[in-house]
């Protein structure tokens, strides 16, 4: 087929027959995480293009090179790249902070990045985000973390491994920073490109750089979890001590710094290795700087965004079950044009009690209305004639065993032999 427009290169459609695995992610995301008491809100898919320079930071990836964004009026708009930036200003915006504390909100969204497009790389995609304000020991740091171990859990993921990190304070980490950049400047000569900008710009992503030649350097660099301060460390101790009091199996990984600017202490991720390059399924941390820095008071803040097309990566992979749906209960055929008004009012009736039932809208025969019925998948199925409409009874037929009971042409009858 010669289509004259194609979506954009990095979008998907979700069509009706993997909706209910949406479904499915979308309601359970948010069950487990309303049972750990994080409320919903929903932010704008548009923000100023300011407030993810400011937060994400000017010299990450996503802020150089991956935002979309455009000019409208004196405007400079940004479809959001993350969910987080946005959060903390809808909370500073709508004070939020000055109700009871920890506030827990979590939200699900579209993120929009300019990336290379490969199997579980987007530019399009989706993110269900739980974000705590308020908090600053890490007891929030291991319920955040259990929230998405819990989620897996109810999704019957197995397999996926956390990696955690503490990447510092504005006390500690200028001190190793400055033994990083010594460290890699005595190595420049062979770093990639990238890196020789970093060692000025960014440091701390001298440590996840994917080039051979600058993480065989990277392996032996100077370990920020050997550098933390008193209270860093006594941070990152008793998340520890915690995650371990619940059983959960962690691996410290002082490699993870994570692509954008605003953590503080705790980082962490689940990693599947089941999806190919892009494992990350869920990223998350600290950022105890940010509401201060975007003009708010100073609150400790942390959370996650799990993204959800790797999400269901990872459960197909796994076979992991999505509750199926039936998209018909009941079809009604009909012959006739009395009999096809008889066969909308039982529908409608049916409806209005919440059944799926459908009835012909095609004026199509009665073989072609069943044949229909079957493909749909529906589960009953009834033929109102001549003779049904004078009787006022039908006979609803189980499409899997193929058997028949006889009801009164009334939704409630209809309703009691299908239910
Ligand atoms: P992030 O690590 O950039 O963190 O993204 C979180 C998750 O979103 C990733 O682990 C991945 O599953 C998914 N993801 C990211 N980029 C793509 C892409 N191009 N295509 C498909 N999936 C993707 C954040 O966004 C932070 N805001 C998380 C956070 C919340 N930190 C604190 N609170």
């Amino acid at each position: 087929m010669a289509l004259k427009t194609r979506s954009i290169r990095g979008t998907r459609d979700v069509i009706p027959e993997e909706s209910h695995k949406w479904r499915h992610v979308e309601r359970v995301t948010g069950e487990v995480a309303a049972a750990y008491g994080f409320l919903e809100l929903r932010v704008p898919t548009i923000e100023k293009t300011e407030l993810f320079v400011k937060s994400v930071g000017d010299s990450t990836d996503v802020v150089q090179k991956e935002m979309y964004t455009f000019e409208k009026g004196r405007e400079s708009i940004t479809l959001r790249p993350e969910g987080t930036a946005g959060i903390v200003r809808a909370a500073l915006e709508n004070g939020l902070l000055n109700g009871a504390l920890p506030l827990k909100v979590r939200t699900q969204l579209s993120c929009f990045r300019h990336e290379n497009p490969q199997a579980g790389r987007l530019r399009e995609f989706h993110q269900f985000d739980i974000e705590a304000f308020g908090s600053a020991g890490p007891a929030i740091d291991a319920e955040v973390i259990l929230v998405a171990n819990d989620i897996f859990a109810r999704l019957g993921i197995r397999n996926v491994s956390l990696e955690i990190n503490s990447i510092g304070c504005p006390e500690c980490r200028p001190k190793y920073n400055e033994k990083l950049v010594a460290y890699f400047k005595a190595r420049e000569s062979v770093l990639c490109e990238t890196c020789k900008q970093r060692l000025l710009r960014n440091p701390l992503r001298l440590l996840d750089c994917k080039e051979e030649r600058c993480s065989a350097i990277a392996k032996d660099a100077p370990k920020i979890t050997e550098q933390l301060c008193e209270a860093c460390d006594t941070h990152f101790t008793g998340l520890q001590a915690r995650l371990r009091a619940v059983g959960l199996d962690f691996t410290v990984n002082p490699y993870i710094v994570r692509g954008l600017d605003y953590y503080t202490r705790t980082v962490f991720e689940f990693v599947s290795g089941e999806i190919g390059a892009q494992a990350t399924v869920c990223g998350g941390g600290r950022y105890d700087g940010l509401f201060e820095q975007m003009g708010g008071p100073l609150t400790p803040a942390l959370g996650f965004a799990i993204g959800l097309e790797r999400l269901i990566m990872v459960m197909e992979a796994q076979g992991c079950a999505f509750p199926a749906e039936t998209p018909c209960d009941i079809y009604i055929g009909s012959m006739g044009e009395r009999e096809n008004i008889k066969a909308l009012e039982l529908a409608t009736a049916l409806r209005r009690r919440g059944v799926r039932a459908l009835c012909e809208t095609g004026g199509r025969s009665v073989k072609a209305q069943m044949k229909y019925a079957d493909k749909l998948g529906a589960r009953f199925s009834c033929i109102i004639g001549e003779s049904e409409l004078a009787s006022g009874s039908v006979k609803v037929k189980n499409m899997q065993t193929g058997e028949s009971s006889e009801s009164a042409l009334e939704a409630e009858d209809v309703l009691a032999v299908i239910k």
